[in-house]
């Protein structure tokens, strides 16, 4: 058993915390900026995006008259942009709905697009002090060491069982603090790898330091199947400075970025194949000498379900192409378009 579990949180917080801008504030929609963009990153890579996105979007109704092209480029390299999708309907439904009013209490937050149970108790635990106990990634680690839980996080069983602990502990008068410590103390001292458990206020009591489980837990069920695929990129460069791009309409995590013609394939193909399937794509025969590889990337991109081997080829090509998909654009103008990550790099090194 832990004693005084809550407190002893709240002051190891108080000694440790990082002074981030949207702990300095009770805006429910500063705060649900910050959560939605700490979901997809660390706090040192997301906090640029956060003062960017403030700037730029100090409230929600500015955010909801943005278009959404221009939020998934101010989105671009954080990944997953289907939360930045998720981000301006949300803000519009704030404006429809509530009237340009943000949230603050779970009820109404966990209704927007892209609120899920764990955005919700953090926006209105920071909000508005509801009490409403916070389990994301840190908390999993620090309730399954501290408390010997082996059952895994990602099972529905473990969801409830966490879920119900983390409850249990929250100090409801002090659930802002509460919550904004716990997670503190997982990004801070239980840290995935080489926890600090010498300055530890639990070390006593800690389970896993007392049983040597620490590299263990917690317990993650390897449920998804990784799939590769091969994508090969055409950079076409017409004489009057122009490229072509399209607008991926598939479903996916890059819907409505844009991409340079791609050709994406489950196992490696010969170049006489790639460039076969280039003309199919594009309508246009295109010579196989015409067409030089500029870079192979070494390492895979990788994201949840897929590792991407990717390959940029290069044409020289002074007509026309004729195709709904495919649009002329300035290649001086790129840089207003948002492209994933993965083209944005290539593009930074590449001299058309
Ligand atoms: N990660 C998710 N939410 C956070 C917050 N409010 N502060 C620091 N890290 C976080």
């Amino acid at each position: 058993m832990v004693n005084n579990f809550s407190k002893n949180l709240v002051d190891w917080y108080a000694r440790n915390l990082r002074d981030l801008p949207w702990r300095n504030t009770q805006n429910s929609y500063r705060i649900w900026l910050s959560e939605i963009i700490l979901q997809q990153t660390r706090v040192i890579q997301g906090l640029p995006y956060y003062l960017k996105f403030i700037e730029k979007y100090p409230t929600v109704l500015k955010l909801a008259k943005a278009k959404e092209e221009e939020i998934l480029k101010l989105w671009e390299g954080l990944g997953y942009y289907s939360r930045a999708r998720n981000l301006h309907k949300a803000a519009i439904m704030v404006v429809e709905k509530y009237n340009g009013e943000f949230p603050t209490s779970y009820n109404n937050l966990i209704k927007l697009k892209g609120v899920g149970v764990y955005t919700a108790s953090a926006v209105a635990s920071f909000s508005s002090n509801e009490a409403v106990a916070v389990v994301d990634g840190n908390v999993y680690r620090v309730l399954s060491r501290i408390f010997g839980v082996f059952t895994p996080i990602n099972s529905s069983e473990g969801q409830k069982e966490f879920k119900k602990i983390a409850d249990s502990l929250l100090d409801t008068s002090n659930s802002a603090n509460h919550n904004q410590a716990i997670m503190e103390f997982g990004a801070l001292c239980c840290t995935p790898k080489k926890p600090k458990c010498l300055t530890c206020p639990f070390l006593k009591d800690c389970y896993s330091f007392n049983n040597n489980t620490i590299d263990i837990l917690p317990i993650k069920l390897k449920k998804t199947k990784i799939t590769i695929k091969y994508f090969f990129y055409l950079i076409i460069k017409v004489p009057n400075n122009t490229t072509y791009i399209s607008r991926r309409e598939k479903k996916g995590i890059w819907k409505h970025l844009y991409e340079f013609p791609l050709v994406v394939s489950e196992i490696n193909l010969s170049s006489k194949q790639i460039i076969e399937n280039f003309s199919e794509l594009l309508s246009i025969e295109i010579p196989p000498n015409k067409v030089t590889l500029i870079k192979k990337l070494d390492k895979p991109h990788k994201l949840s379900h897929q590792h991407i081997y990717t390959t940029f080829f290069e044409y020289q090509y002074n007509g026309k192409i004729i195709s709904d998909k495919f649009s002329n654009v300035a290649v001086n103008n790129l840089d207003n378009y948002p492209f994933p990550v993965l083209i944005s790099n290539f593009k930074e090194n590449y001299k058309f």
